[in-house]
């Protein structure tokens, strides 16, 4: 039987735990000292040795295991702890009545994240999932300019890390890309296809996935997580504008038609000859102007942690709910399912 949901009342501080601090979870607790009106009253690693070495860096009581005595005394706790154990420590704290940040993907499978939506559902607290990139500058100062998307591509390339390869790299990198884009386009996936390879995990390392929208967006997601350098890049394009987003480079570009511009009193094949004769792009900078986006340099994790705790505080829906971790899930899944097909065509199974 669920705890009630606890709450801080009036300008009571708001107590916190982070459950796991790996590379990301010191991340998490490292934010919440940072943030006015937040006490982080402990970190837990099943590994004692690390947790140790966090809670004495940030001077806070560390722990081996979520203890009754340190569940009975917060309201929240970011759950930071490998992927495949998300739905069980996520299920002792929101059974203590705690609101929980789940970090992405929020659980393996579909069958446990919706079980983990239901038991928050039912025990009234707040469930956020940890899809950072909603919080990514980047990517929110493309949202005033998305307006109808009719397609988008999406890589996100990353070098082997050696962690998280018990997910695959459609889980643990391109779920970033499929939630983004869930949000941007808001409307059901009709159809999907995707391939994918395994190369040095027991997981795909490797995957492209194309997604078709009942509104008639196309989305096409590649991920990879053994690849040379680093690069996370996006673009949009809709009926009336094209953005370029490039979230390692933290810049955003848009380039949009110009007032007064007709497309129906155009000739383009005009225009081509134009091209050829001149040299130069008249069609572009005639009728399309680009410019360079605002992007603010506000750290995406401690925006992400801000908005949990207010949705916390507040009682509101968090940015990204339970539902639409779920729905990334869903999305995985089916992509997933789609490269398993494909190998145990091409016998790679
Ligand atoms: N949002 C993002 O951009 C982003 C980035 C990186 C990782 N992640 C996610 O964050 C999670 C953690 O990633 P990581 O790379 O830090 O993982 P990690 O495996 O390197 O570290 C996890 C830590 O949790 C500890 N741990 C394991 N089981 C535990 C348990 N039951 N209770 C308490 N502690 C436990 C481990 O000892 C370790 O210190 C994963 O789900 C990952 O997908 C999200």
């Amino acid at each position: 039987m669920a705890a009630t949901a606890r709450r801080p009342e009036g300008n009571e501080p708001l107590k916190v735990l982070v459950a796991g601090v790996g590379p990301l979870g010191k991340n998490h607790a490292r934010v919440y000292t940072e943030l006015e009106g937040v006490v982080l009253e402990g970190v837990v690693d099943s590994d004692p040795a690390r947790a140790r070495e966090i809670g004495e860096k940030l001077g806070v009581p560390y722990f081996a295991e979520l203890t009754r005595e340190l569940l009975s005394r917060v309201h929240a706790a970011s759950i930071v702890t490998p992927t495949p154990t998300h739905a069980d420590v996520a299920r002792q704290c929101i059974e203590a009545g705690i609101s929980v940040l789940v970090e992405k993907p929020m659980t393996t499978t579909v069958k446990e994240g919706r079980g983990l939506c239901e038991l928050a559902d039912a025990a009234g607290v707040t469930l956020q999932v940890g899809h950072i990139e909603r919080f990514n500058p980047v990517v929110l100062s493309a949202h005033p300019f998305v307006r109808d998307p009719v397609y988008i591509e999406c890589d996100r390339i990353h070098p082997f890390s050696f962690r998280s390869v018990e997910t695959s790299v459609v889980l643990d990198l391109m779920i970033h890309d499929i939630d983004i884009t869930l949000n941007l386009v808001d409307s059901p996936v009709v159809h999907l296809e995707a391939v994918g390879a395994k190369v040095l995990s027991e997981t795909d390392d490797l995957a492209s996935a194309r997604l078709t929208f009942e509104n008639g967006c196309t989305v096409m997601v590649k991920a990879s997580r053994v690849a040379i350098q680093k690069s996370r890049k996006m673009r949009i394009f809709s009926r009336d504008s094209y953005l370029s987003l490039d979230y390692i480079a933290k810049t955003g570009m848009r380039m949009g038609f110009k007032e007064g511009f007709d497309r129906s009193k155009i000739d383009i094949r005009e225009m081509a000859k134009l091209e050829e004769d001149q040299g130069s792009y008249p069609l572009f900078t005639k009728y399309f102007s680009i410019e360079q986006l605002h992007v603010a340099s506000d750290e995406p994790l401690k925006s992400e942690l801000q908005s949990f705790l207010h949705a916390v505080r507040a009682d509101r829906t968090p940015v990204v709910t339970g539902a639409h971790g779920l729905q990334a899930i869903e999305i995985a899944t089916r992509i997933q399912e789609k490269i398993r097909q494909q190998q145990e065509k091409l016998g790679r199974l």
